[in-house]
């Protein structure tokens, strides 16, 4: 109250033209000291920016790779990128009704006598009815209902069908409404032949996941992935359009929109998509359950500002439920994230998890993706963390993934905010998330598979790939290969067969502006530039040597061998955030090791500094027995082999 007051009558002065003299003279020199602060940020960067990069761009030296297309392994925790990181709470539901039905593993809905008792309710008060419902005929966003029916303790739910919605009543007013949703047994459209099981496909999609942010935002799940799972993550997976739909149409079908001359039938953006050949379609005739779930109706893949399919497009189908929960009135009651009392996230979980559970006798083919939450802010993803790993866990520890690929992926990286003023921001926009864990049986029957994920683990790969190793499940085609294409005319299987290192984006079908590959410049040895990054490079040896500095010798520039400028792809390179980045190999004395590391630094940074890992390229045998950390192995150089 005071501080309004207090706030209304210096507005009021001001008015009055008492303060317009002061207040305008201070205004002025805010306007220009900004002014000023931003024409220096400025030509700081676009100093840095054209010594740094313009500079090599306009010379004319022949390009000197041995890969023609190295790719970027930026540091996650990379300090421009976290300038713009936030601690974010986890994510609370408000509790805005109580959890008063179900339905049961048997079909039954049910009241949850719990809840009645909990929340003191008189069931003899309580008037529930329930509608099942399900997807209109020929149009992918209606929905039609059957008849209204009462509901009294419990009810067995027509056969036949999957989704309901409840209302209950007590003294006059809606106080909840449920909707849910039941996975019948449906039988595969095609019987195999062939008496052992094929591996199920588990693909779970985040929206605008990239790999470092999976690192960076979602270390429990990467980590269960990576170490629990042992996932193979591809690295220099590259996105091959901007947004999801085109990104994601390749990966289902091995083909890419907006070509000319169209490489899919029919109309490229607004559909009906029922003609495509979608990845699903092959594992339907080779005696797979399908299913495709996703959230937020209005944006998912086939239907975001275009009409879907008109027919069901897989057995599966979790359309339906989302739009009757969009045109609920809890949808709005609701907090954010949150549908009722629970995460938007959770109900697709559990949703899935009821899935696998039934598909445990019928190879499955799971397309599931999560979009509502780290579409705008790569921050978000940190909300999913622990409802994802847990997710994960509970599968693998129920034994859903005995005979599982898992699929954990994004479908390009974040495209949004101020992040992308930074390099490592841009290149990771381009460069997705992709996690995959092969069933023990699959290894074993074939050790090949993950020896080439492994093996490509750092090479150029597309959606366009990952649509072939989808294909090689669906036709069972498993066996080592020469380099071709299969599947589709661009794509390499990326567990069969090797991808070249010389792929370049052109031959893989990225278009120019998300190319990810570098280019490396030879510099002089003798190049100031090439002398500064090697004297930064022992500095930072001799540091991280000092808390073993009674056991390992100072080091000392020999000499230099090798410096290349790393030249970001122009698409990549901007002055706002540019980072000048140098790859050194030097030889350090006493101990004569050749030594190998990328130092980089911006135009705020005083000093170059290592990013990544430092490589020793000569052996180290008898010099570093004397310290047991591994990574000061590599260089360090003990007193005790020098007397000896
Ligand atoms: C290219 O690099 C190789 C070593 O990788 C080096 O021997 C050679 O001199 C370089 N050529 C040019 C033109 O810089
Ligand atoms: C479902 O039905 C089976 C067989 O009729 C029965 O054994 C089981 O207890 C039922 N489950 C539930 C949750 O009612
Ligand atoms: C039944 O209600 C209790 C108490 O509100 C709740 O904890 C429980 O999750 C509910 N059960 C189901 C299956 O919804
Ligand atoms: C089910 O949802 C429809 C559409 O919102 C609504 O008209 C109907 O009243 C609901 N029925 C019940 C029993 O909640
Ligand atoms: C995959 O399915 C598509 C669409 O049904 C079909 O055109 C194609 O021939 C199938 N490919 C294989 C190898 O079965
Ligand atoms: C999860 O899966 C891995 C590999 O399949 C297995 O070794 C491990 O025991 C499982 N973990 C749990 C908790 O079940
Ligand atoms: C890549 O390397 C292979 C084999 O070394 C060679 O045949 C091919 O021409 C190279 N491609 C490019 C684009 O350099």
């Amino acid at each position: 109250m005071k501080f309004t007051n207090l706030g209304l009558s210096t507005l009021h002065k001001v008015f009055r033209g008492k303060l317009v003299g002061p207040v305008l003279s201070l205004l002025i020199v805010i306007v220009t000291t900004q002014i000023m602060w931003q024409f220096y940020i400025f030509s700081v960067e676009w100093h840095f920016f054209k010594n740094h990069y313009l500079a090599y761009q306009f010379t004319n030296q022949e390009k000197n790779n041995s890969l023609t297309c190295p790719i970027p392994l930026p540091d996650p925790f990379d300090a421009a990128v976290m300038t713009y990181a936030e601690k974010l709470n986890p994510l609370s539901c408000r509790q805005v009704q109580p959890y008063l039905t179900y339905v049961d593993s048997n079909g039954t809905l049910m009241i949850n006598n719990t809840a009645v008792k909990e929340n003191r309710l008189d069931l003899s008060h309580l008037q529930c009815s329930f509608q099942t419902f399900q997807r209109k005929e020929k149009d992918d966003d209606k929905l039609s209902y059957d008849n209204e029916q009462p509901l009294y303790s419990h009810a067995d739910l027509p056969k036949g069908k999957e989704f309901v919605n409840v209302t209950c009543i007590y003294e006059g007013n809606i106080i909840y409404r449920g909707y849910h949703t039941y996975i019948i047994r449906k039988a595969p459209a095609k019987h195999t032949t062939g008496k052992h099981l094929k591996p199920n496909v588990f693909i779970f999609v985040i929206e605008s996941l990239s790999r470092l942010n999976a690192i960076r935002h979602m270390p429990k799940t990467y980590s269960y992935l990576t170490r629990t799972l042992r996932s193979q993550v591809l690295k220099g997976l590259n996105k091959v359009a901007d947004n999801s739909f085109p990104n994601m149409i390749p990966f289902l079908t091995g083909r890419r929109v907006y070509t000319d001359p169209p490489e899919l039938p029919g109309d490229q953006s607004i559909g009906p998509f029922d003609d495509w050949p979608f990845v699903w379609k092959n594992f339907s005739n080779a005696g797979y359950i399908t299913a495709l779930h996703e959230d937020s109706p209005e944006f998912t893949l086939l239907n975001y500002l275009s009409k879907g399919c008109l027919n069901q497009p897989t057995d599966f189908y979790l359309r339906p439920l989302w739009l009757a929960l969009q045109g609920s009135p809890l949808w709005k009651e609701s907090s954010q994230w949150c549908f009722g009392n629970v995460p938007k996230l959770k109900l697709l979980l559990d949703w899935i998890l009821e899935f696998c559970k039934k598909h445990k006798k019928i190879p499955y083919f799971l397309f599931s993706f999560f979009i509502e939450v780290t579409h705008n802010d790569f921050n978000n993803a940190q909300l999913l963390d622990d409802d994802v790993s847990q997710f994960l866990e509970m599968l693998n520890r129920s034994g859903l993934f005995k005979n599982t690929i898992v699929i954990l992926m994004g479908d390009h990286g974040n495209r949004y905010g101020n992040v992308l003023e930074t390099e490592v921001g841009r290149i990771e926009e381009r460069m997705p998330f992709f996690s995959i864990h092969l069933p023990l049986t699959l290894k074993k029957q074939y050790p090949h598979l993950q020896k080439y994920l492994k093996m490509n683990s750092e090479r150029l790969t597309t959606w366009i790939d990952i649509h072939s190793l989808l294909m090689d499940v669906a036709t069972e085609t498993y066996f080592e290969s020469e380099l071709q294409h299969v599947w589709n005319t661009r794509g390499y299987s990326p567990w069969r067969m090797l991808i070249p290192n010389n792929r370049t984006c052109e031959e893989a079908g990225i278009p120019k502006q998300f190319c990810i590959c570098q280019q490396f410049y030879t510099v002089s040895v003798d190049d100031p530039i090439s002398k500064q990054v090697a004297d930064a490079f022992v500095i930072e040896l001799n540091s991280m040597l000092e808390p073993v500095s009674v056991l390992c010798a100072k080091l000392w520039l020999n000499r230099i061998i090798q410096a290349q400028v790393i030249i970001p792809d122009e698409h990549v390179a901007q002055k706002k955030g540019y980072i000048h980045a140098v790859k050194i190999l030097i030889e350090v004395g006493p101990s004569r090791a050749l030594l190998e590391a990328i130092l980089q630094r911006d135009a705020w940074s005083s000093e170059y500094c290592t990013v990544g890992d430092i490589s020793r390229l000569n052996k180290y045998k008898g010099q570093s027995e004397c310290v047991a950390d591994k990574k000061l192995r590599k260089f360090c150089y003990c007193f005790s082999s020098i007397v000896s």
